[in-house]
This record gives structure tokens, C-alpha cells and sequence, in this order.
């Protein structure tokens, strides 16, 4: 275990008191994450997940309500002894399709499901800062929401983030900001990191379908060629980053997949192919699908075909609230000290759905430094591989319970 700098300058004596708790939670802490890694469960199928933490909630004396929205999410309320603002904390609970390659005594024990997005650990975290902040419940001058989110890896689902912001959970009671954590391999462990402004992208998807007229491969002139028009609109498309979108915002699109025809001799009715748009920046996210779709269908046109744009909307970008994040910051270096709180330089084109949340109410969303201090690679998130050292459960923990009680204090 990493020792806690209880002599450290820094630290008040609510925060001493705090690490202290913090850690003597970490065989707990510990035992709820293990206990969710080894019974992961897909985005939207969270049953058995959400009702571990429901119990886990119910044995700490709160009253969980399940089943918000009609999806998995549990909510819960921590209320101080008088009213005020009401912050929120929010952890996600899904797992990937990935088979596990770890052979650790936690392994997951359904096959082809795995927490390889250290899902399970913010879900540990937020149980722990649950733990510390009723243990404090005297010193809140408002009230904690705790949001337990199912389905964020399913981008495109109707059972996640966005789900619950459209069943109003940051409207009822207002929420005045939101913070959340997430693993992250690249930092160690003891360490917590963020940025003001983007940090990670939004994740929109798209299909586009080119519709021509089928016919011999030896007489095209009968038939309009699909295939050809998705070529070009393959590669006329890679050129909407370079000539439409400012250089000084960052863009991807990615085409993934590409399908059409069967034979070498027929000309085909229609061709398919789809991709990723990711974007830092909410305008530039609205105005990707116009470019697309006059792209693609300038080109169907031009061939005398016609082209089909179907979009997906995934998730807004995360970006983190100038001033929510300011105060996480203050809040956090002294918690941890100067030197543990990582100034992220730059964002990543990774997606979160966090950001949905960030669209509707001020917050910041921070990286957790889940590496053995004495390693220098870690298994990347989405690995089958991935793992974390456990001592970032009890710095997590302490980070969602220290923000929680440091932003009624902001306020005097
Ligand atoms: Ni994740």
C-alpha cells in the first residue's frame, strides 16, 4: 500500500482523518470490485450488477431507487442534516464483450465478458465515497446524488448517460455539478489527472448506402455503378478533416467498413460502408453529418445514383467546466498534493458519456492513475490484459468523497 503523507503541509485535519478511512476501507473496497469483476455483464443487461450495489447501498442505511428510466441505473440520495445544493457523483457499471486472458483468483466467471474498462473499480470507488461521506454526513451542507450508470460502453444506447439526463436525474433535485472518475493505466497509481476544457471526443457513428442500378460487369454503361461511387466517396470524405474542419480543432473520421458486390462480373445494386466521426467540440459534432451527407450524395448524384446517410448519435465530447474544474483541482491538490494532481496536457479522441451530462450541468470528469508505481507499461483499457493495482480504490474513493464535501464548502 502506498503510504499516505500524513505529515504532509497540505493535508487539514479532515483530510488526514479522510485518507485514514480511506484506506482502512481498502480491503472492502477491494472485495466489491473483485466481486464485480469476476460477474461482469454487458451495457444494458446490468441486472445482477445493479443489484449488488443496491444491497451494498441498503446495508449502508440509504434507500436506493432502481430501475430509473427503465434502465439498470441506481440512485441514491446522501442528505446532509440541512438543505442546500445538491452535487452529484456518478460511476458506470457495464462490461465489454472481451474474453478475459488474466488467470487471477477474480478472473471473470462470464465467459466472453469482462471489466476491461476498470468499470467495476469506479463502481468500488463510488461505494467507498459513499462509506466516507455518510460517516461525514454532519459536515454536508447539501445533498449527494449518487448516480450508478449502466450501458456507457454502448454508445449508441438509449439506457445510458443520456438516458437518464432525458429522465430529468440532474433536474430532480437540481444538481449544481458532477464529477466522475475513470482508470487510467498511464499514470500511477496514487496519482489523479484532468484538464479544464475537452478531454475526450464525441462518438458519433454513421452508414452510408450507395444505390446504382445492377448490371454486367461487361457493359457498364447499362447499369450505374455503386461500387465506384463509394470509392470516391471513401476518398472524397477524408478530405472533410483536412479541407472543411479549422486545423486548430481536432477531428477524426474513420471509415471502418466497406461492403459491395459479390462476383468480379456483376456491377451490384448498392454498396455500404460506415464510420466514426470524434470531435472535441459540440458545433463541429452538429456540423459533420451535413458535410457528410452533401458529400455523399453530390457524389450518388453525379453518377446518376443515389446515396442513403444514416447517423447514429453516440455521445457529446467530455468537456470538463472551466470552473468546476478550477475547484477540483484546488480541492484535490491539497488532498493528494501539488505533485499527485496531473495537469493533463492534452485530450484524447476516446469516447465517454459522460460528456451528456456535462452538457446539461457544470462538472469534470478525472483520470484515476491505476499503474504499479514501479511499472513502467500498464495493459491498456479494452485489453484482455487489463488489470489495476487496487491502491487507486482507496485514492478514487477519497478524491468522489473530498469533492462532494469541499463544493458545499466553496460556497462559504
Ligand atoms: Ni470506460
Amino acid at each position: 500500500m502506498t503510504s499516505i503523507p500524513n505529515s504532509a503541509t497540505h493535508l487539514t485535519n479532515r483530510d488526514q482523518a479522510l485518507l485514514q478511512d480511506a484506506q482502512a476501507l481498502g480491503a472492502e473496497l477491494s472485495a466489491w470490485r473483485r466481486h464485480l469483476h469476476q460477474y461482469p455483464e454487458l451495457s444494458g443487461s446490468e441486472q445482477a450488477t445493479a443489484a449488488y450495489v443496491a444491497e451494498r447501498l441498503t446495508e449502508m442505511g440509504l434507500k436506493p431507487e432502481k430501475n430509473v428510466a427503465g434502465t439498470h441505473a441506481v440512485l441514491a440520495m446522501i442528505e446532509g442534516p440541512a438543505d442546500g445544493e445538491v452535487v452529484a457523483l456518478r460511476a458506470d457499471m457495464d462490461a465489454l464483450p472481451i474474453d478475459e486472458a488474466n488467470q487471477v483468483p477474480y478472473r471473470s466467471q462470464n465467459t466472453g465478458v469482462m471489466h476491461a474498462c476498470g468499470h467495476d473499480a469506479h463502481t468500488a470507488m463510488l461505494l467507498g465515497a459513499t462509506r466516507l461521506l455518510l460517516a461525514r454526513r454532519h459536515l454536508l451542507k447539501g445533498s449527494v446524488r449518487l448516480i450508478f450508470q449502466p450501458a456507457e460502453e454502448r454508445s449508441d444506447g438509449d439506457d445510458g448517460a443520456l438516458a437518464l439526463v432525458r429522465a430529468g436525474v440532474l433536474q430532480k433535485p437540481k444538481v449544481s455539478a458532477i464529477f466522475g472518475l475513470h482508470v487510467f493505466p498511464e499514470l500511477p497509481t496514487g496519482t489523479l489527472g484532468t484538464r479544464s476544457g475537452p478531454l475526450m471526443a464525441s462518438t458519433d457513428r454513421f452508414e452510408v448506402i450507395m444505390r446504382g442500378r445492377g448490371t454486367h460487369a461487361a457493359r457498364p454503361h447499362h447499369g450505374i455503378d455503386p461500387i465506384l461511387m463509394a470509392a470516391e466517396a471513401v476518398s472524397a470524405l477524408h478530405h472533410l478533416v483536412s479541407r472543411r474542419v479549422d486545423p486548430l480543432k481536432p477531428a477524426v473520421l474513420t471509415i471502418g467498413w466497406l461492403r459491395g458486390g459479390k462476383t468480379e462480373n456483376v456491377i451490384p445494386d448498392q454498396a455500404r460502408f460506415g464510420g466514426t466521426i470524434r470531435t472535441l467540440d459540440p458545433d463541429l459534432r452538429a456540423q459533420f453529418p451535413i458535410w457528410i451527407q452533401q458529400c455523399v450524395e453530390g457524389i450518388a448524384a453525379a453518377h446518376g445514383g443515389s446515396a442513403e446517410f444514416l447517423l447514429t448519435p453516440g455521445s457529446a465530447p467530455v468537456v470538463n467546466e472551466a470552473q468546476a474544474t478550477a475547484f477540483a483541482f484546488a480541492s484535490l491538490d491539497r488532498l493528494l498534493g501539488v505533485k499527485n494532481m496531473v495537469r493533463l496536457a492534452e485530450p484524447s479522441m476516446g469516447g465517454e458519456d459522460f460528456g451528456e451530462y456535462l452538457m446539461e450541468v457544470p462538472g469534470s470528469f478525472i483520470r484515476v492513475g491505476t499503474r504499479y508505481p514501479d511499472q513502467e507499461r500498464a495493459h491498456p483499457l479494452h485489453s484482455p490484459h487489463f488489470d489495476i493495482d487496487e491502491d487507486a480504490l482507496v485514492y478514487g474513493s477519497a478524491a468522489l468523497a473530498t469533492l462532494a464535501l469541499d463544493w458545499f464548502d466553496r460556497l462559504v
